[in-house]
């Protein structure tokens, strides 16, 4: 397949996992090489220090420093769908015409004076939420459990400076998967809704899913009488295990999902990050040139 077309179907392989604690989290710092991140060691080299991390964006320039926790936790660490995605952005900044993500963004573009309402979920260190504000000029807000906000916010922060001077701005808020009250305090005045790597344990899939009906598939009947483009939720993703087919068999009732990107596997993997446009069943997406 063409990298870029969008493709129907999950491909079905074995498990890629073949010890699953090892590759849960594999070791993210090759995947940014291979994005091309810069990725500074920790200064004593274990892992209960934080671990910070600069990522450079040619296309502004631009580099996002984030903290990473890794003693805290797997909320805490950068994952290697994150890199993926923030390689995406970049380059619909760099040249929009050859990037996948640029049909969707330029969907909801309505000039400077309407910036971009992105939200992401399960956000983690937050550099994907970070690379959209800085990028996209966007106003985006970045989620995750209650627990996980405070190292959020410090590298919403550790960041606040570059926004500032490159425009976007960052908002971070708790919100929980599948819960319905969380999404209505965050709202649904959202074009974008992004994420990476959130597929992983099988009982958050339909926390999740809940959460992504409550916001696709929300009323907003003011958009559909405006015939506006209605909310897309674009998902980077590292295929870990088989059972995963069952969050993509069981979204694919609720949404039309579709691969937009996928990145060449990393060096002793067989698949790469697989980069999914999901929409509310039916619902097209607005044809603009970019
Ligand atoms: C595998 S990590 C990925 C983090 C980040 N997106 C990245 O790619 O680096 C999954 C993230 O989902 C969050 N998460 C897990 N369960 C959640 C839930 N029920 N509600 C909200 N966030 C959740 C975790 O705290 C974690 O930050």
């Amino acid at each position: 397949m063409a990298a870029n077309q969008p493709q129907q179907q999950d491909d079905d392989d074995d498990d890629i996992a073949a010890e699953p604690t090892k590759i849960f989290l594999p070791h993210s710092s090759q995947s940014h090489l291979q994005n091309g991140f810069s990725h500074s060691p920790p200064r004593n080299g274990t892992v209960d220090q934080p671990v910070d991390q600069r990522h450079y964006l040619p296309s502004i320039p631009s580099t996002i420093l984030i903290r990473q926790l890794p003693s805290q936790g797997l909320s805490f660490q950068l994952w290697p769908a994150a890199t993926s995605l923030v390689a995406l952005l970049d380059h619909h900044r760099r040249v929009s015409a050859t990037c996948p993500l640029s049909p969707i963004i330029s969907a909801f573009s309505r000039g400077p004076d309407r910036p971009l309402k992105i939200l992401e979920l399960g956000s983690g260190t937050g550099l994907v939420g970070i690379a959209a504000a800085l990028t996209l000029g966007a106003t985006v807000t970045v989620t995750d459990l209650p627990h996980v906000v405070p190292n959020l916010q410090f590298n919403a922060d550790a960041n606040a400076g570059e926004l500032a001077l490159h425009g976007g701005t960052l908002r971070v808020e708790p919100l929980r998967w599948g819960e319905e009250a969380d999404v209505e305090g965050i709202g649904r005045d959202f074009d974008l809704v992004l994420a990476s790597d959130v597929v992983y344990h099988d009982h958050l899939y339909d926390p999740l899913i809940k959460t992504l009906h409550l916001l696709l598939c929300g009323a907003d009947k003011e958009k559909e009488k405006k015939e506006e483009q209605e909310m897309v939720f674009v998902m980077a993703h590292l295929k870990r295990w088989k059972k995963e087919a069952a969050f993509f068999n069981r979204a694919r009732k609720l949404f039309d999902v579709d691969v937009i990107h996928v990145d060449k596997p990393c060096e002793g993997s067989r698949v790469g990050v697989k980069v999914y446009r999901f929409t509310r069943k039916g619902q097209r997406l607005a044809q603009k040139k970019c």
